[in-house]
């Protein structure tokens, strides 16, 4: 991502009086206090790009290629949450798929408590990968349902060799408590569980690994409102007890808000605006940042509700003709930490 700064002082154009960012103020969630400022970042992604071959015909030859994460720069600190956002389709997944080895990039580097992953050979990019791990919209599917809770739990513990062998029953009933579930939910299956119960269950699992990053890929989007607030507070909760990084991927703005220290919008595979949670919520800079924010449901009954502005299908595909060679978008800085892509 090529930063092009402005001067200091240069006037803003800022939204923060009008418009979607004014409406939302209803809903605004006390300040989280960002940890960025200490040391380097846990994570560096610069210039990340991952693309799809599209194939057809007979002989299954590549007709096109959809890019899926086009030169995608940003950090990470320890003890933050960034979140990605952006709607169906811009490539939060696949993001979140290469950092964790789970797609192969096409450019970029991905630099991990000081080491690049890219182009690491398998066992030291997998020793490198248990501490980041991934959870899901889907607990259901992330859990073997013939296996119990106990025995999902302990599963990549023992994989990794974790504690020793007699003490994972102990270890895996200590996370269960850690995540509001007790000893008595050692020997139940997924299904005995409720939805909230078993994401519960996966961060447990995730947590068994002692990862330093936990990529959560919409990982409250399938639950109620009640039990998403729950399950976001024992994320949060973790976050400050185990000094976690999350990079938490969602398309919902109210829980985004809730939950991050920074925000990172993404359109078609590209990050178009970053900054701090509040600065893109309260002063958002580009079109479609403004876009997505004015969708956002309003809690307020007096407050009438505008038509949605952004449509699924107002948003071009990211599939290219093969040899297709992106533009390089440029940044302004509009306040600190705040970089918004220009719009031609
Ligand atoms: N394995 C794949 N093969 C081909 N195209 C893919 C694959 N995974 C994702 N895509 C495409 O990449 C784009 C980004 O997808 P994704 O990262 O899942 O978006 P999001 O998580 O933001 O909804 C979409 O156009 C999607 O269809
Ligand atoms: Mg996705």
């Amino acid at each position: 991502m090529s930063r092009a700064k402005t001067p200091r002082g240069q006037k803003k154009t800022g939204a923060a009086k009008t418009g979607p960012a004014k409406r939302y103020k209803a809903a605004k969630a006390p300040s989280r206090a960002t940890p960025r400022a200490n040391g380097t970042p846990l994570l560096k992604v610069d210039g990340l790009s991952t693309y799809f071959d599209i194939t057809g015909g007979f002989l299954s030859r590549p007709l096109a290629r959809v890019h899926a994460v086009e030169d995608v720069s940003f950090d990470l600190a320890r003890g933050e949450t960034l979140a990605l956002v952006g709607e169906s389709g811009c490539g939060k997944s696949t993001t979140g798929r290469t950092l964790i080895g789970l797609e192969t990039p096409v450019a970029g580097s991905i630099t991990y408590e000081n080491e690049e992953l890219i182009g690491l050979k398998n066992d030291r990019r997998k020793a490198m990968c248990r501490t980041m791990q991934m959870i899901f919209q889907d607990p259901y599917s992330s859990l073997n349902p013939r296996m119990t809770a106990g025995s999902s739990i302990g599963e990549p513990m023992r994989v990794h060799g974790i504690v020793p062998k007699v003490e994972v029953r102990d270890r895996v009933v200590d996370l269960l408590r850690k995540v509001g579930l007790g000893a008595e939910h050692y020997d139940r299956f997924p299904h005995e569980f409720s939805g909230g119960q078993r994401q519960r269950l996966c961060i447990a699992r995730a947590l068994g690994v002692q990862p330093r990053m936990i990529v959560a890929d919409e990982a409250v989007s399938a639950l109620d409102v009640t039990i998403q607030a729950q399950v976001i507070n024992l994320m949060m909760d973790l976050q400050s007890e185990l000094g976690l990084s999350y990079l938490f991927i969602s398309h919902d703005m109210a829980v985004v808000e809730r939950i991050s220290h920074r925000v990172a919008v993404m359109y078609l595979g590209r990050i178009v605006e970053i900054g701090p949670r509040r600065a893109v919520f309260e002063d958002p800079q580009h079109s479609y940042t403004r876009k997505l924010l004015a969708a956002v449901p309003v809690a307020d009954p007096t407050v009438k509700r505008k038509k949605r502005e952004l449509m699924a299908d107002e948003i071009p595909s990211a599939a290219r003709p093969l040899g297709y060679v992106p533009e390089k978008l440029e940044f302004r800085e509009v306040s600190k930490d705040h970089l918004v892509a220009l719009e031609h």
